[in-house]
């Protein structure tokens, strides 16, 4: 296999109840419209990475609704929560039969690690101890081996101050650890609703569009974004170079206009 298609989906904030609403957007239309578009755009992805806030309510029957969702692209779907999530919940929902919660997987030449950023009852992440140290036992294992690794909190600030104030907690450590292991090629994240790719000498952090409302970039208080749903592709090439594009829901109409929230928006 020359290369790896893998088609990144974030954020689709699902319910039991598929006629539900956030920020003004049905989640469970949109993240089929998000679906619909990338069939369209592409070629079948070879897998897909899910980084968390799969469920808004933590619900088995939101997880289902995503399961049955993404069953249409027949392939691998690979997973890790959010702050939103029930990660035990999610983990029993969305394990087997094509999908894996959280642990490694190999992409052709490349290793992908998925880690869990989640802490009960706050919307900012933290990477445990064993979640580290999990972590570099799989870099050390595979040090000539290009690596991407996943999670749901951005390890680096955006600029927008109230969405940089729920990043990830250790986020100095992490990237310390990183920079000890130049093969890791990329960091991909979910949670900030919106598109960002930064360059930290070999490392690249990408953050990706939900699947559902966008959030304004650089600003203060919680703005939503007039921008569509959105999704990004990540083509990780067997001699370790990696392309990426983000892809943005063609003809998508809200039900209503967005409004000017204030607040902090990830309770
Ligand atoms: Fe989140």
């Amino acid at each position: 296999m020359p290369s790896v298609q893998l088609l990144q989906v974030t954020d689709p904030h699902l319910y039991a109840d598929e006629t539900r609403e956030i920020y003004d957007t049905n989640t469970a239309h949109s993240l089929r419209a998000v679906l619909k578009d990338a069939a369209m755009a592409r070629p079948r992805p070879h897998a897909v990475l899910a980084t968390g806030d799969v469920a808004e309510d933590g619900t088995p029957e939101a997880y289902a609704n995503f399961r049955r969702a993404l069953a249409t692209l027949e392939a691998p779907v690979y997973c890790l929560p959010g702050n939103h999530d029930a990660p035990a919940t999610m983990a029993t929902a969305l394990s087997g039969q094509g999908f894996q919660y959280c642990g490694r997987a190999e992409l052709g030449a490349w290793l992908l690690v998925l880690l869990d950023t989640h802490v009960p009852e706050d919307p900012a992440g933290l990477l445990a101890d064993g979640e580290l140290e999990r972590l570099e036992r799989e870099l050390r294992a595979a040090p000539g081996r290009p690596t991407l690794v996943a999670l749901h909190h951005p390890p680096v600030k955006l600029g927008s101050a109230w969405l940089d104030a729920y990043g990830l907690r250790n986020a100095s450590r992490f990237l310390g650890l990183l920079s000890a292991h130049p093969q890791v090629r990329a960091v991909v994240t979910g949670h900030v609703h919106q598109a960002a790719d930064h360059g930290f000498g070999t490392l690249r952090v990408l953050t990706s569009p939900s699947t559902c409302a966008q959030f304004k970039p650089g600003t203060r208080h919680c703005v939503m974004d007039d921008r569509p749903p959105g999704y990004r592709w990540i083509t990780l090439h067997d001699d370790g170079g990696l392309a990426t594009e983000v892809g943005w829901v063609s003809d998508w109409h809200r039900a209503a206009p967005p409004r000017d929230t204030r607040g902090p928006g990830m309770g």
